[in-house]
């Protein structure tokens, strides 16, 4: 059910994100070729997945918000191509391919990243479908869940983390805000929305706080244990960057037992909302077992 549906909608983002990002000038042209590059390179598209199916569990039309959807790719796909860069994890293979720099080098890669980040802003503020009110709350939840209070946060913590044993607590902090808060984006951007009212709407934050750190748990475990065939980037990097992470923190072994723990905590959310979320309880377990 979840793997259809998952593949509908990311059939869906993928035709939309096809035609978004055009240069109008020749001389744009390598920039929205490397913006390109690494936006239609594949990817889950878990954060506009989970944005859309949000927004069809409230029983609100997703159709009319496939550009809100695509900016919350846009905005992730910046954070790789920077995630990426050799001045950070200095990663060779992203998606299937070599990464952005590795093609169109650094320099490009950074404004690659920012033309990405930027067009997505522009995307939200000219989406004329979406009522004024609400698109200006949409910006400011994407805004802040990708900013210095945010992933960027997460980012520059990791950075400086480097070579350091964090303990668990400041690892946690440190993978709420680089991935947790993206992820919890398209579900605060879908409550706004739908206007979801505040009980139900936090307890749909909650939902997706744990569903963030799960993702990060199994994207550290992935480091340790999954292959560049299934992920499409390299494992082994985190080793390599020196990295505090959930698997050497805590070892694999209770890495697993943390995340099962996590995807638990994000079902007990989900069984308190007073509607069907079943579609949420399969992308929790879709998330706990994933092999890319
Ligand atoms: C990878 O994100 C970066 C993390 C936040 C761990 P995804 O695993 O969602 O990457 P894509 O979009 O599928 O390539
Ligand atoms: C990065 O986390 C999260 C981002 C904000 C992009 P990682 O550095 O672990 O992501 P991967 O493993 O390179 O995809
Ligand atoms: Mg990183
Ligand atoms: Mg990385
Ligand atoms: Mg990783």
């Amino acid at each position: 059910m979840i793997k259809d549906l998952l593949q509908t909608k990311q059939k869906l983002i993928n035709d939309r994100l096809s035609c978004l990002l055009k240069a109008d000038i020749r001389e744009h042209e390598t920039l929205y070729a490397s913006m390109n590059y690494s936006l239609l390179a594949g990817g889950k598209r878990i954060r506009p997945f989970l944005f859309l199916t949000i927004l069809d569990t409230l029983g609100v039309d997703s159709s009319a918000y496939l550009d809100a959807a695509c900016a919350l790719e846009c905005v992730h796909t910046y954070s790789l191509i920077h995630d990426d860069l050799p001045a950070m994890d200095n990663d060779d293979y992203r998606r299937g391919r070599l990464t952005n720099h590795k093609v169109y080098g650094a320099g490009m890669a950074t404004q690659a990243g920012d033309g990405l980040l930027t067009a997505a802003f522009q995307i939200l503020a000219e989406e004329k479908n979406i009522a004024a009110p609400i698109r200006v709350e949409l910006i400011s939840i994407l805004a802040r869940a990708a900013g210095p209070k945010g992933m960027v946060g997460g980012q520059a913590h990791d950075m400086e983390a480097e070579g350091k044993q964090l303990d668990l607590k400041e690892l946690k902090i440190l993978d709420a805000c680089k991935t947790g808060c993206l992820l919890s984006a398209p579900v605060s951007m879908a409550c706004a929305v739908a206007e979801v009212p505040l009980k139900e709407r936090l307890l749909l934050e909650n939902f997706a706080s744990h569903l963030g750190l799960l993702f990060q748990i199994t994207d550290d475990l992935l480091d340790e244990k999954g292959n560049l065939e299934d992920m499409g980037k390299m494992p082994g990097q985190d080793e390599k960057d020196h990295k505090s992470t959930f698997v050497t923190i805590l070892g694999a072994e209770k890495a697993e037992m943390y995340a099962e723990q996590e995807a638990s905590l994000a079902k007990e959310a989900l069984a308190k909302l007073p509607f069907d979320s079943t579609i949420l309880y399969e992308l929790v377990d879709l998330i706990l077992h994933r092999k890319k």
